[in-house]
């Protein structure tokens, strides 16, 4: 039999993904190249805006069709999406076609529910309230065989008031550092060259824990494992982006100088009711020091605009801010209300169309700032770390720097997988090309 995954949002969804993969593999399951080769369908959703829901809504529709040719096609729903309040009998009322609908808690209960509805032919629906211990050496099949995401912390306390993600992933809870190190060192022997640490604010990471570790600790520990020459990390809360954070860094050779660093706002009043807990003062003299003491760092964001109560005046202040800051590139969204945050009951909704419209202004203004910042690349030797094939042309490589670039290299397939020396000759605003200088 043959299973398929779809999978939304974040890279932490990707990873429970590949653990459900896993997950399924184990039961002698295979995947399949196309959802209507499979048997099994998974759907791995986000809710972070609505936008998220809507696309996952509309797959489900289609779904329909491939129930009615086939009856004994398993249709199951999980992730961030179904753990709202709420959300797990609307979606059975309006698909009630759907077999299994469960939660961000449960993923790895997946096979006995499947197995349970193959023989009663029965929906579950199978949904957790609170989050539990955190399960390690559950299996896992890993889409990617350079790079791999290792989450350090899962959960979130920061209850930013717009947003969903700590009413569906529960209180921070942390890896142990036994267990993070250990499943890097089993990458490193399987010959990954990078890895990803995931938690939606990795600076909290071993605050829960009983063992007296901090992220700078682990960044250090990881750094000895010296086979895996890259290690990122997303994302980091300007909030607490220690001193100590930013010396690690600079002394860790493998950890990459990219820092995603969120903003969401360059207005102190919308920052604050936003609950962000820090001041523009305060991230721009963060950048300061980041650039300061990090050479050649490249620093990345993410912006919401059209926050409830945004004015012309807060909306000029960010993009302030971002022209003189000039991130090197910038997520940016516009505000979606999420049932049961703080926000969704603030004053002072904004309109669509001015949303869209200061959307735009801002879009047009980074675009230009992260097409000046390539520029200034040009000319200049990088390392890149090829990734694989360019799937369009089939002729050039694609690989990025360790500043998180796109860089397109003429060059063969043998080269995949090495890290390489590249002379940037031309530069666009979303990527980089070169050629290998040695
Ligand atoms: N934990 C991470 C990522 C959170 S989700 C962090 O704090 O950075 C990724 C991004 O989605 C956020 O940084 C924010 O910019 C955006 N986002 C979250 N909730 C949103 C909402 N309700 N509307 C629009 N954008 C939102
Ligand atoms: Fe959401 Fe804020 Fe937590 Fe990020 S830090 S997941 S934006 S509540
Ligand atoms: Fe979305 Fe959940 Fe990630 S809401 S952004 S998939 S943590």
């Amino acid at each position: 039999m043959k299973f398929f995954i779809f999978t939304y949002g974040c890279q932490m969804n990707e990873y429970d993904s590949e653990i459900m993969s896993g997950l399924l593999n184990e039961m002698n399951l295979i995947q399949a190249d196309d959802p209507k080769e499979a048997d099994i369908i998974i759907f791995n959703t986000c809710c972070v805006r609505e936008h998220a829901e809507e696309k996952v809504f509309g797959r489900l529709g289609q779904l329909k069709k491939l129930k009615v040719k086939n009856p004994n096609l398993i249709i199951a729903i999980g992730g961030c999406m179904t753990q709202q309040k709420g959300m797990a009998d609307e979606i059975i009322r309006r698909f009630p076609y759907i077999d299994i609908v469960f939660g961000t808690y449960n993923t790895f209960q997946l096979p006995e529910m499947i197995n349970k509805v193959m023989k009663d032919r029965q929906s579950i629906v199978n949904i957790w309230e609170k989050e539990g211990e955190i399960i390690e050496k559950l299996p896992i099949k890993r889409t990617d065989k350079i790079k791999a995401w290792i989450p350090i912390i899962h959960g979130c306390n920061n209850f930013c008031s717009y947003c969903i993600v700590p009413y569906v992933r529960g209180r921070e809870r942390s890896r142990s550092m036994k267990e993070i190190i250990q499943e890097a060192k089993k990458l490193e022997s399987e010959g990954y060259r990078e890895i990803t640490i995931l938690g939606q604010n990795v600076n909290s990471y071993g605050k829960d824990l009983n063992e007296k570790v901090e992220f700078a600790d682990l960044l250090y520990a990881l750094n000895d494992i010296r086979g895996i020459k890259r290690i990122r990390f997303i994302t980091s809360h300007p909030k607490d982006f220690s001193d100590r954070l930013i010396t690690a860094i600079s002394e860790c050779d493998n950890v990459c100088e990219h820092i995603h660093l969120p903003l969401q706002s360059g207005s102190n009043k919308i920052l604050k009711l936003m609950n962000r807990h820090y001041t523009k003062e305060h991230y721009e003299e963060l950048v300061y020091k980041i650039r300061n003491k990090i050479p050649n760092s490249s620093i990345t964001t993410d912006i919401i605009i059209g926050f409830p109560g945004e004015t012309d005046e807060d909306f000029f202040d960010t993009l302030d801010l971002i022209n003189r800051l000039e991130f090197d590139s910038a997520f940016t969204f516009m505000y979606s209300k999420r049932k049961g945050t703080p926000a969704a009951l603030m004053p002072g909704h904004i309109d669509t169309e001015v949303k869209k419209n200061r959307l735009f202004q801002l879009m047009a203004v980074q675009e230009e700032i992260t097409h000046n910042k390539n520029r200034e690349l040009l000319g200049k030797t990088l390392e890149v770390l090829v990734e694989g094939v360019d799937t369009k042309t089939r002729n050039r490589l694609i690989g990025r720097t360790r500043t998180n670039k796109i860089t397109f290299i003429d060059g063969d397939q043998e080269t995949v997988g090495k890290i390489v020396k590249v002379k940037i000759n031309k530069t666009k605003t979303w990527t980089l090309e070169g050629e290998i200088v040695d």
